[in-house]
């Protein structure tokens, strides 16, 4: 059985599974996001063994003027995809920002992975909408830490 943990990575570190997973079938080809770099950014992501199966970015940034993170480029590996592991991943990252003193956590989800932000105690906030940079249906979610 192979050992599983949550690290920090680099944005760097992150790029190779956005691409293989975010970036594959998008117009888009872009890996690297502006909010990569701002002030407090985190970027999170699950091994196991010496593998890194999924990765996530966390950006201080308010939503509707309450204080808040960003949660962008949530990524599995397509071959590791329902194993558990980005479930995993986004309950540990929750977690981290919660001890930070984050209350509020928010993404743009793409409409094919809303369920699973769903199961996770996210909710939907408003209509659907269609990302510029991806072209692809979304959802603005939220999830309450407090
Ligand atoms: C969305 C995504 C990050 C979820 O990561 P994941 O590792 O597949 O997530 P999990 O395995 O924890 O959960 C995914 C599903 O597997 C199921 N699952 C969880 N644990 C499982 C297990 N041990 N065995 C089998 N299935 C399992 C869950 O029920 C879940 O189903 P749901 O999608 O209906 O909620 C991943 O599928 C992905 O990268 N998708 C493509 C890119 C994408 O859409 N990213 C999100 C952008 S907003």
């Amino acid at each position: 059985m192979s050992a599983i943990a949550i690290v920090e990575l680099t944005a760097e570190q992150t790029h190779p599974l956005r691409l293989s997973v975010l970036r594959f079938d998008t117009v888009t080809k872009d890996v690297a996001f502006p909010e990569d770099t701002w002030p407090g950014a985190r970027h999170l992501g699950l091994r196991v063994g010496d593998g890194l199966v999924a990765v996530s970015t966390w950006v201080p940034r308010p939503h509707l003027g309450q204080p808040a993170v960003q949660l962008r480029g949530m990524a599995t590996s397509r071959a590791a995809q329902g194993l558990g592991h980005g479930g995993t991943l986004l309950e540990g990252g929750c977690q981290r920002m919660a001890q930070g003193g984050t209350t509020l956590v928010w993404a743009r989800a793409r409409d094919a992975a809303l369920e699973f932000y769903l199961r996770h105690g996210f909710s939907v906030e408003g209509d659907g909408f269609i990302d510029q940079n991806t072209q692809l249906p979304h959802h603005l979610i939220v999830r309450s830490l407090a």
